[in-house]
């Protein structure tokens, strides 16, 4: 039903500078697999079929990635390292079509979503946002897929954010609330401890209906300089419900250095080929 994602990458990762100066910070690996390529499995792994990179003419390396490499293929066929090549090119990708459309200038996550308009057409779509790292049971995007096959409205993550870090995200006021199910009265972005509506904040999984294009459309700049999905989100509440989900699992903030690292350490002590050693070095350190 949802066979279409949306994954904005064209950010300049200013928080992640110097590393995000010439590697795009969608690039950098947890462990051995860049951020965006978690994005890209969970899209898949849920029936998607087409991915819109919303990408910059300097991020080059993302289409890259998830080009086939023949050298490379063909250097690990000769010295008998055919196991490494289905990381190099998942069996899951085989079916999917990549598009990359360029965002000229980074005017914010809305903006970034309204480029996909004309390859999405009328069809319902899903957004991910490659920074929020998920892990869970069931997946994140699975959780909202759930919802829109009951609502046909469009659908949200949400998770509950400690008062002091509420000014850093999109922030709804729930109206009626059944079990991890909120119907959404109002949204705002990144309000101050003392304006937000709730602890209930924004995380980077979505699906809209097409009708989001016309709000984004209309929306306009806000005091950053940004057109905020947020903004668009806000008008799509007057004429359509929107539901926000409550995501059930874990959730890393890896557009932040803090959540990065966690991240990083999270799944290294996962990781059964280097755990036991990763555990040492931890002991040491603490
Ligand atoms: P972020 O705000 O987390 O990314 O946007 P950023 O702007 O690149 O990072 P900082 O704040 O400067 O450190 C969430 C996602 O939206 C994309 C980003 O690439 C990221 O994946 N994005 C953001 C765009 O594609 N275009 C934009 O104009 C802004």
């Amino acid at each position: 039903m949802i066979k279409k994602a949306v994954l904005p990458v064209a950010g300049l990762g200013t928080r992640f500078l110097p590393a995000s100066k010439a590697t795009p910070k969608e690039m950098l690996p947890i462990i051995d697999k860049p951020l965006v390529q978690y994005a890209v499995e969970e899209a898949i792994s849920n029936g998607i079929e087409e991915i819109i990179f919303i990408t910059s003419p300097k991020k080059l390396s993302i289409k890259k990635h998830f080009d086939i490499n023949h050298e490379l293929e063909s250097i690990l066929k000769d010295s008998k390292q055919e196991e490494i090549l289905d990381k190099l090119n998942p069996e899951i990708f085989k079916e999917i079509k990549f598009h990359y459309v360029n965002q000229n200038e980074q005017n914010g996550l809305g903006h970034a979503v309204l480029q996909a308009e004309d390859i999405v057409g009328n069809d319902p779509f899903a957004v991910l946002l490659p920074d929020d790292l998920f892990f869970s049971k069931k997946s994140c995007l699975s959780q909202l897929i759930d919802i829109y096959k009951q609502t046909r409205s469009s659908v949200i993550a949400v998770n509950k954010i400690e008062k002091v870090n509420i000014h850093k995200y999109g922030v709804i006021k729930p109206g009626e609330i059944k079990e991890k199910l909120i119907k959404v009265e109002d949204i705002v972005e990144k309000p101050s401890h003392e304006e937000a509506p709730s602890d209930i904040a924004v995380c980077g999984r979505y699906i809209f209906n097409a009708s989001i294009f016309k709000f984004l459309e209309s929306t306009n700049f806000d005091k950053f300089g940004e057109i905020q999905l947020t903004d668009a989100i806000k008008k799509l509440l007057y004429e359509e419900e929107v539901f926000a989900s409550i995501y059930e699992g874990e959730k890393f903030d890896c557009g932040s250095k803090q959540g990065f690292v966690h991240a990083t350490i999270t799944l290294a002590l996962r990781d059964e080929s280097i755990s036991h050693d990763i555990k040492k070095i931890i002991k040491e350190i603490v």
